[in-house]
């Protein structure tokens, strides 16, 4: 039993339920088990919470360490050294003294899952189940022949550094915005997309047909941006950025300069 210790299990997201369902039947079990003071999720992309809000939760509620277990295929060096970095950039900013965060490998390099995969060809092997008929229908919905009209097109990163920076919560507010203000699809049409590109400007949204970048998005931020250009026809320039070979920051950020 570690009752002081929290385990953080860490996915990827899509852009429907089953990847955080899947994940909540994994950290059920962890609960399930009764080993642990904390089980819960994290996503890197794509899905909430992202992991500083994991970790901001199991600082909250006492335990003495964060165990980060990666349970995504294929892992990514890359992504595995930004997450480091991500953690301890938050550790810096947040975590008391006493409160530890271990990142765990990646799940491709568990001896227990090569076993795992092994075990299952070999009862798929024995036991294939029914093999799937021909069928010439087509795979794909009739539907997505169609291009909806809209007025606005509207892409919102919910890549690795945008979802740690809050897109989830953008995502969601927007949502809510729209729906309360009964704007569908034909006039906004709203795209969660992979990165974009300037990360450090993140949470990033691109509006269409202006091609108006926006970053350093905040729940404020999307709510006047609904109203402002959605609705009004007119950008919040606060929050808008434009190509260019500058650097540039964030609007909390220059309001801090
Ligand atoms: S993750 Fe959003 S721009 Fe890179």
């Amino acid at each position: 039993m570690n009752k002081d210790t929290a385990v953080i299990l860490l996915g990827r997201g899509g852009y429907s339920n089953a990847p955080n369902e899947q994940m909540n039947r994994l950290v059920e079990a962890l609960r399930e088990s009764g080993a642990h003071g904390l089980a819960t999720t994290a996503f890197i992309d794509g899905g909430s919470p992202a992991l500083p809000d994991a970790l901001a939760l199991c600082a909250a509620r006492g335990v003495a360490r964060a165990l980060v277990v990666p349970v995504y295929l294929p892992s990514d060096r890359n992504l595995d050294n930004w997450l480091n970095r991500t953690v301890r950039r938050w550790l810096h900013h947040n975590a008391a003294a006493d409160f530890t965060v271990h990142m765990r490998p990646p799940l491709a390099d568990a001896p227990e899952l090569a076993a795992a995969v092994q075990a299952l060809a070999a009862r798929y092997a024995d036991a294939p189940g029914a093999p799937l008929s021909a069928n010439k229908a087509s795979p794909n919905s009739p539907e997505w022949s169609r291009i909806p009209p809209h007025s606005y097109h509207a892409l919102l990163c919910r890549g690795p550094r945008c979802n740690a920076a809050g897109s989830g919560e953008i995502a969601q507010v927007l949502k809510q915005r729209l729906k309360a203000k009964k704007m569908g699809d034909d006039a906004v049409l709203v795209a969660q997309t992979g990165c974009l590109y300037p990360c450090n400007l993140g949470p990033v949204m691109v509006v269409y047909p202006e091609g108006l970048w926006y970053g350093g998005l905040t729940v404020k931020g999307v709510e006047r941006i609904v109203e402002e250009h959605f609705e009004g026809g007119k950008a919040v320039a606060r929050y808008a950025r434009y190509p260019s070979q500058q650097r540039q920051q964030r609007p909390t950020e220059v309001e801090q300069v």
